[in-house]
């Protein structure tokens, strides 16, 4: 009869705390860069996040959606005191973010050390899924190993032997070409200069002259944003594209083709997207932000559409209670996500484990030539969970 009795309380308790979660409004503390050279990245991200949370009626697990918006201008001397804003200042219960590895890393620290949830919709930096990892944070995209990893092989199957990396010097740039080394000197090739710009610089006139003096086989390279638009039209420009074959993290070529025009035609790429998938979830995908947006998507909304499913997921598991830590994080790790880029889950260290694709620029689309790594999970090297 006790017993009996004291379920029935804690079922009582639990259901006045899920009806006084779902009165309160869940607040989301978007920071993205909304100026630079990643700035229509951060329009994606947002756009996608929102899309999913407008098919959900503008509530996850019955809580309404509030959004506190801050510019992080790709810039990671600022991006501390910024996330100290949301967390601190505006109370926002889950941050997510952002494009530049750099300002994600700061991001990541603030959220280990106040426990806030974090879901890292874009930047690539090993250590947020390697030794920096956490039990609340996780990642909707990719770690800049992942492409870089794909690529090596590619090249190294296209039969170069010798070839010139070049990219911007921080962490995504450093660790996409690390990647790309460690799989392309595995099967037998070598990487025989790495060149390097300062981010955000665009400055590629002098790298191109060295690029053509030294004759490789094949460039590798990782650009995103405005930048790629500039690389991959300075490289047609230098005369460089019919000689020395370009090679790329998809960053280089999404979300980039308006701006790129014939100059990234017939470019191979290597990433967890493509615009020619074909399957009926990425063709309702891609139907619906065309409708809301009157843009086409590409990788940076679907990273963001899935975000906000990572959320749903875990608030599903704790019906709306984000102080249910463990709980929230479990509801993560076992979800499935039905991605617009192919269903996926996530690694012990909170990395999607996903299929990279290789795809090739015709026209205005990155479209889908097959699968360069099927499954493929980072590492998640120095993380202890
Ligand atoms: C990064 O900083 O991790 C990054 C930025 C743009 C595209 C991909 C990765």
């Amino acid at each position: 009869m006790n017993t009996i009795r004291t379920l029935a309380l804690a079922s009582a308790a639990l259901f006045a705390t899920s009806l006084v979660h779902a009165q309160n409004k869940l607040k989301v503390g978007l920071m993205l860069p909304a100026t630079g050279t990643f700035a229509s990245l951060g329009t994606a991200i947002e756009n996608g996040f929102r899309l999913y949370v407008t098919e959900q009626g503008g509530k996850l697990s019955g809580r309404e959606i509030e959004f506190v918006k801050v510019d992080d201008e790709s810039d990671p001397a600022k991006a501390t005191d910024n996330v100290n804003k949301l967390i601190k200042r505006d109370n926002v219960d889950v941050l997510v973010g952002t494009v530049h590895s750099g300002v994600a890393m700061a991001m990541a620290k603030v959220a280990k050390e106040t426990g806030t949830p974090f879901i890292v919709a874009n930047a690539g930096a090993g250590a947020i899924t390697g030794p920096m990892c956490a039990q609340n944070i996780f990642r909707s995209s990719f770690s800049n190993w992942q492409p870089g990893y794909a690529m090596g092989d590619v090249v190294a199957k296209k039969g170069h032997k010798k070839v010139v990396t070049i990219t911007w010097k921080y962490a995504a740039g450093d660790e996409s070409v690390a990647g790309f080394k460690e799989s392309f000197e595995k099967a037998g090739g070598q990487v025989v200069k790495e060149l390097n710009v300062p981010f955000p610089n665009v400055e590629f006139q002098a790298l191109l002259t060295e690029i053509a003096a030294t004759k490789p086989d094949a460039v590798y390279t990782f650009f995103a944003g405005g930048g790629a638009v500039k690389f991959v039209k300075d490289y047609a420009a230098a005369g460089l594209r019919k000689s020395i074959p370009l090679y790329g993290a998809g960053f280089l070529t999404d979300g980039t083709l308006e701006a790129q025009g014939a100059d990234a035609d017939g470019i191979l790429t290597t990433l967890h997207y493509s615009d020619q998938l074909n399957t009926p979830r990425d063709s309702a995908f891609r139907l619906a932000y065309a409708k809301q947006f009157k843009l086409q998507p590409d990788v940076y909304a679907v990273q963001g559409y899935d975000a906000a499913q990572m959320l749903a997921a875990g608030l599903s598991a704790v019906k709306g209670d984000l102080s249910r830590k463990a709980e929230f994080a479990a509801g993560i790790e076992k979800a499935r996500i039905d991605s617009p880029r192919g269903p996926f889950t996530v690694s012990r260290s909170h990395n999607p484990v996903q299929d990279i694709y290789l795809r090739q620029v015709t026209g205005k689309e990155n479209k889908l030539v097959g699968i360069a790594s099927k499954s493929l999970a980072d590492p998640g090297r120095g993380c202890r969970l």
